[in-house]
């Protein structure tokens, strides 16, 4: 992925340095364990890498908003966003086990300084399941920004690659969201999220989704809607703009225009600290 790079905590704590005096409204970060095994026991440990990262980074920059990426796949073997089991005959996500791991997981990410967790496995009931533990830990004031209309992108690519978190078998069609779906189906899964706590939902890919991002402002006012301007749609500009087909700034400031005017009001970009720059 162009630009992007795996950061030990070490030298996260520059990076997060560089985001705070530029301005961002915050970071989020995603665990590359040094082990992976078959349930992600790296993500639900409070010496977890995320632990180590968020301890590292709120010391270079406390004023920094710190967010997590609550999921499994980077955790496990398998590369699936919670653990599979085998049912009817077909080995696939177990929703409901992973539900409880979910909770460790945020809950050992608060413990450790997260400012706000994004759970983004697409499983039912996660938000749920992710605020009750909050609370009942004593962490009500972390908020979730839920990956709430997560459709199984093809433009995915090169995050897994950087984050090596591509699924070993299979796909992720039976938890993330089909991309032919009606928007009714968005509209359903941010009521179940609000319904269960999110503070802030979220539309992701972004730009082959900006229907759906309008019909869920319009239909949500004053819920706080995020946008994730995904890893294939900055490599493509990146790789074009490498080429000298297009104008890489010009492009990146056009798309994330567009997707502010659909009605985000947060955008999660790999051109922030670029943008915060031009801006
Ligand atoms: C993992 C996760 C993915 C992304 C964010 N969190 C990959 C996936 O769902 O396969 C994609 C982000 C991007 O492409 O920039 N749950
Ligand atoms: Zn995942």
């Amino acid at each position: 992925m162009p630009g992007n790079f795996q950061l030990s905590p070490d030298l996260l704590a520059e990076e997060v340095r560089q985001a705070a005096e530029l301005g961002l409204g915050g970071v989020i970060l995603f665990g590359i364990p040094d082990t992976k095994d078959g349930v992600g026991s790296d993500a639900m440990s409070g010496f977890g890498i995320i632990p180590q990262a968020l301890r590292a980074a709120k010391e270079a920059a406390p004023e920094l908003l710190l967010v997590t990426d609550v999921c499994f796949c980077e955790y496990t073997d398998h590369g699936h966003c919670g653990v599979v089991a085998e049912a009817g005959g077909r080995v696939d996500v177990d929703n409901d086990a992973t539900l409880k791991m979910l909770g460790q997981q945020a809950v050992a990410h608060a413990r450790a300084g997260a400012d706000m967790v994004a759970p983004s496995g697409m499983m039912d009931g996660m938000v749920g399941a992710i605020r009750g533990r909050l609370d009942a830990d004593g962490l009500s004031h972390v908020p979730v920004m839920s990956y709430a209309a997560k459709y199984a992108s093809a433009s995915y690519g090169p995050l897994r690659e950087a984050a090596e978190c591509s699924p070993q078998f299979g796909d992720r069609r039976s938890y993330q969201m089909d991309p032919a779906a009606a928007a009714g189906q968005a509209i359903r899964e941010v009521e179940l999220d609000l319904a269960e706590g999110a503070d802030i939902v979220m539309v992701k890919p972004a730009l082959p989704y900006l229907d759906i991002i309008r019909q869920l402002h319009d239909h949500f006012p004053g819920v706080p809607l995020a946008a994730y301007n995904v890893s294939g749609e900055f490599s493509m500009v990146e790789a074009a703009a490498a080429r000298g087909w297009v104008d890489r700034k010009a492009v990146a400031l056009e798309w994330l225009l567009s997707i502010r005017r659909a009605g985000a009001s947060i955008i999660l970009t790999y051109w922030a600290k670029d943008v915060a720059r031009w801006m």
